[in-house]
């Protein structure tokens, strides 16, 4: 039998709990994940690709089967078919994250056929997404309890006033 390999893509600027969650489930679900960090060119980012590359690495180095990869500068559908994987896994929080996800995955499919599935997000994590933890944090608001660790201290080293 073939490996169910899936890609977990995102520009995780940084990795939250929240996505923590997603990549845990995940993994159950396939013999092998991949989590993607990519440049997302409408996004500025906090963080270099490198340094969100060795966040992700950190929260699932327990997960048996899950690896990190960065890409840049080209589409992810391009990546999928590089790792030979058909599926891509989202989480999703809500209608606002559905409406943004939708035509990416409508659009990921009509370039290569890669499907996508969706995760419905824990609604412990439903109000966690990087741009509000990095908000929080730039004004001295506390995050424990959202990101792991490592990114808390990662981020008020960057960004607390
Ligand atoms: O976490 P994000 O920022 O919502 O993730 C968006 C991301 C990085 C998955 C998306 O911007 C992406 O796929 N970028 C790679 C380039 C690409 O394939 N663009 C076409 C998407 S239909």
């Amino acid at each position: 039998m073939s490996t169910r390999r899936a890609v977990c893509p995102g520009s995780f600027d940084p990795v939250t709990l929240g996505h923590a969650d997603i990549f845990r489930r995940a993994a159950v679900l396939f013999d092998e994940l991949v989590i993607a960090v990519l440049q997302n060119p409408a996004k500025a980012g906090t963080f270099t690709v490198e340094e969100r590359v060795a966040f992700v690495r950190e929260v699932t180095a327990d997960l048996p089967g899950v690896s990190v990869t960065a890409s840049r500068d080209r589409l992810l559908v391009d990546l999928c078919q590089e790792l030979d994987a058909n599926v891509m896994i989202k989480g999703v929080r809500g209608s606002a994250d559905y409406e943004y996800e939708l035509p990416m995955a409508q659009m990921n499919r009509h370039l290569t056929g890669v499907e996508t599935l969706f995760l419905p997000a824990d609604p412990r994590f439903a109000h966690v997404s990087s741009s509000l933890i990095k908000e929080v944090v730039r004004y001295g608001g506390d995050v424990s309890g959202l990101v792991p660790e490592p990114v808390r201290q990662g981020l008020v080293d960057r960004l607390a006033p």
